[in-house]
């Protein structure tokens, strides 16, 4: 039997009972049965009756382990091995890491020590798989599927914020959303362009005002802004207008939890939205026990909250017009409706009704969002390529012509810029699944045994993961492995998508490049996205030429640390501080001066 995944200090409480409360009853118990006072040796007695008791179960399991290992014939997978009892100086590590480290150096430098692709982390002794093996990643996603769910532990996470929205469920319901979603990503309905026009429209009125005072811009919160716009109309036809609201200030702009903070009525809900996705991922890293940070304190409680504040009325407004409608006697088909009023033809029920808007307005909004900052910091940082890209733009669409679906396909290069962008900073860089309750074995490596070392051999074992335990895995680290992608991969190269003998070796091997996943829980928006992001690209470079970075305008602790030059790799040259919240972004946001073209009128 299995808990409501809300109730996590419940959970605790029984680990708790089955941690420390199970032996020191059973020795006390024991004790008083046989008649004997321990006296002084009380406390030491009932200490290590619990460590005892631990290391008993450890035994247990670690036994269990090996007899399923055996049973499956696969290899246990390497086991971190930490100075401190429990791996407490890995789990230290690593939250140090997340402050001032590059993204995700930590796990890089973890599996370079041990030198392998596939680790157990196993703190405070309990098992948790990371991986940026591609082979791995391959069978979680795609061909070992039905051994994996989102599972206990995440939704555990995520439940508060998400509820029953379509990245947090699984089997039955899970089918059921995508059943609904599907219709709305077909192709007659992601190449009706009049949202991405009008929203283009406004978001580059938006920065003309911002030019005219030759002052620098966030382009993160801007983007932001644009594609939450657009994803609202598209999905409920109904505006959340955001870019109507107040710009954070240059040069008086605050650290907000992920850019810059924003104060007003739109500011609430995205800082509720970032908030909650920097909870999850807090959440994330603390790994198995993080309920013993939020004993007192349901840190999403808030954040929930003023989301469902925002997004119920709009339902509610939904069901209220479908039964006017229903009344009146009409109803529209299919192909009219919006998705919100697709989904209140289905249900009645408010709150999966916001769960599912809600979960689809996060994968809309912050990806795409991240997609065009990071395709913005390239083009800032190399003016070449926006010539280039510019020159496609140009040639193709003049200065004025609004992009269609089939203008949109004949800009190579364009594309190009939007793969490796991607592919260097792919907008989820890491993702969870759990293994389901019965272990399986995983498939053997594919690639070299770690990053830079092609020369050992790759091991041909199956590996033996264990069951309900959660697997890490990083697309943005086996993106950047020089090992599938050559001693360049950390080198933003559009010309990598153009050359066909580059091409041909991810066209062998699709599972080297999955920005949007694989499998049957691919994204759903991978077109839109594309579509969205290449339509933006088009309206901006027709009227700007230029993006310089305005590094004086980043909010105070948002630049890369200095001792980074010092490093390798991307983190060396980095001009940005890329940071992670279930989605990627830039710390502070990407402060941007954006450069009106000669002939740029609007
Ligand atoms: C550059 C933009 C985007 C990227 C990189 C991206 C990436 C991803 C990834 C990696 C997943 C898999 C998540 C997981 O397995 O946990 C996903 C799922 C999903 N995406 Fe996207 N996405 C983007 C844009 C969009 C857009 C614009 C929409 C909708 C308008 C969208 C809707 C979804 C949905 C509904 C899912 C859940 C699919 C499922 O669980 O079955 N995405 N996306
Ligand atoms: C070993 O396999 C059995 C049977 O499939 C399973 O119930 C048990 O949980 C497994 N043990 C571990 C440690 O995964
Ligand atoms: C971009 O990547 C996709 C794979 O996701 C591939 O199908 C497409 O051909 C690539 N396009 C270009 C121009 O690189």
């Amino acid at each position: 039997m299995w808990l409501n995944p809300k109730m996590y200090r419940t959970r605790l409480f029984l680990d708790v009972l089955r941690i420390f409360v199970f032996p020191v009853v059973t020795l006390y118990e024991t004790q008083t049965y046989a008649g004997i006072s321990l006296g002084f040796l009380a406390p030491p007695a009932y200490l290590g009756s619990i460590i005892l008791w631990g290391f008993i179960r450890n035994l247990f399991y670690d036994y269990q382990q090996h007899r399923n290992c055996s049973r499956l014939g696969a290899k246990p997978i390497p086991r971190i091995k930490g100075k401190l009892p429990g791996n407490i100086d890995i789990l230290l590590r690593m939250m140090k890491a997340f402050k001032t480290a590059y993204l995700m150096d930590v796990y890089l430098e973890l599996f370079q020590e041990y030198q392998c692709t596939t680790l157990n982390t196993r703190i405070l002794w309990v098992d948790q798989i990371i991986t940026m093996e591609e082979e791995h990643m391959k069978f979680v996603s795609s061909t070992g599927f039905n051994h994996f769910w989102r599972g206990r532990r995440q939704k555990e996470r995520m439940e508060e914020f998400l509820g029953n929205g379509i990245f947090n469920r699984d089997d039955e319901v899970w089918k059921m959303h995508r059943a609904n979603a599907r219709p709305f990503f077909a192709r007659e309905r992601i190449s009706d362009f009049q949202t991405f026009e009008k929203h283009s429209a406004k978001t580059l009125s938006v920065l003309s005002q911002i030019t005219a005072f030759n002052l620098p811009c966030d382009a993160q919160d801007l983007y932001a802004r644009f594609t939450l716009d657009s994803a609202s109309e598209f999905l409920f036809g109904n505006n959340l207008d955001t870019l109507s609201g107040t710009l954070p200030q240059p040069g008086l702009a605050q650290m907000g939890y992920k850019g810059s903070a924003t104060n007003d009525a739109f500011g609430s809900f995205t800082q509720a939205f970032e908030l909650a996705q920097c909870i999850i991922t807090q959440r994330a890293r603390l790994g198995y026990f993080w309920p013993l940070a939020e004993v007192r304190k349901n840190k999403m409680k808030e954040a929930a909250l003023i989301t469902k504040t925002w997004l119920d009325p709009i339902v509610e407004r939904a069901l209220e017009e479908k039964a006017k409608a229903r009344r009146a006697g009409v109803e529209a088909p299919l192909a009219d409706k919006t998705f919100l009023e697709h989904l209140t033809h289905s249900t009645e029920d408010v709150s999966l009704i916001r769960d599912e808007l809600l979960s689809i307005l996060l994968a809309s909004r912050d990806t795409t969002a991240c997609l065009l900052t990071f395709v913005t910091y390239f083009m800032a940082v190399y003016p070449e390529v926006t010539k280039r890209l510019r020159e496609e733009v140009l040639a193709t669409h003049g200065t004025h012509n609004v992009p269609t679906y089939e203008s949109l396909r004949g800009l190579k290069y364009m594309r190009a810029v939007l793969n490796e962008t991607l592919r260097l900073f792919p907008p989820v860089p890491l993702n969870v699944r759990e293994s389901r309750p019965e272990p399986v074995s995983l498939p053997p490596a594919q690639q070299a045994s770690f990053p830079g070392a092609k020369s050992i051999p790759t091991p041909k074992e199956h590996l033996y993961m264990p069951g309900s335990t959660p697997i890490m895995f990083m697309p943005l680290l086996m993106q950047r492995n020089p090992d599938l992608w050559g001693p360049d991969a950390d080198v933003f190269d559009p010309d990598r998508w153009l050359d066909p003998k580059r091409i041909s070796i991810v066209t062998a091997n699709p599972m080297m490049y999955t920005p949007f996943s694989a499998g049957p829980r691919i994204c759903v928006g991978q077109n839109f996205a594309y579509n969205e992001a290449s339509f933006f690209l088009v309206k901006l470079l027709q009227q700007f030429d230029s993006f310089t970075l305005a590094p004086e305008f980043q909010p105070e602790g948002s630049l890369p640390p200095v001792t980074w030059k010092q490093k390798q790799g991307r983190q060396a040259i980095e001009k940005i501080w890329p940071s992670a919240a279930l989605t990627l972004y830039v710390k502070g946001g990407l402060w941007v001066r954006f450069g009106k073209a000669d002939h740029g009128d609007s």
